[in-house]
């Protein structure tokens, strides 16, 4: 199975967290591999592959930056994304009550709205919490490989 991780990061955590998932979580049988969302385009998704959005969340609950691009060609071109089966690794800041992880919230309803469909719960990881990101997202991440390994057997 490949699993390719799309980062969008303004300060890293999404980033480091995706090299910690990939570190972690790699083997023969797993491929992972980790992809910045600069300059993609919605044709990502046509890779054979599923995906696993890991953002973090800026300004009033947008997306990062990086991630910009690629989520306003996504709603301007509403491809047909029905062959896609993804998760959601959604980062945050609890201190931001109102708009807290949306910038993932927004991928996942966005994903969801043409057509792809989740695979397991969304992660919602709270960089203001006590527990480092990247050792909650790894406690997340083994049953959600689990639930994509019985996906890829199901398609
Ligand atoms: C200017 C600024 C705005 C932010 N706005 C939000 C927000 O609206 N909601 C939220 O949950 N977190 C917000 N955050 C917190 C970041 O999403 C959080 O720190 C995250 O871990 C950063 O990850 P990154 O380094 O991958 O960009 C904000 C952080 C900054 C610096």
């Amino acid at each position: 199975m490949h699993v390719e991780i799309l980062v969008g990061t303004m300060t890293g955590n999404a980033q480091l967290v995706a090299q910690e998932l990939e570190l972690g979580f790699g083997d023969e049988d797993t491929l992972i591999t980790v992809t910045p969302m600069d300059d993609l385009g919605p044709e990502v998704f046509r890779r054979d592959a599923v995906f696993l959005v890991c953002t973090s969340t800026y300004g009033h609950g947008d997306v990062p930056d990086n991630a910009r691009e690629l989520f306003e060609a996504l709603q301007a071109r509403r491809p047909d994304l029905s062959a896609v089966r993804y998760g959601v690794i959604a980062l945050g800041d609890s201190t931001f009550a109102d708009t807290f992880a949306h910038g993932g919230l927004r991928f996942d309803q966005l994903l969801a709205e043409l057509g792809a469909r989740r695979i397991g719960e969304r992660a919602t990881i709270d960089s203001a919490g006590s527990e480092l990101p990247e050792e909650a997202a790894v406690a997340w991440m083994r049953g959600w490989l689990e639930q994509a390994r019985a996906a890829a057997v199901e398609a």
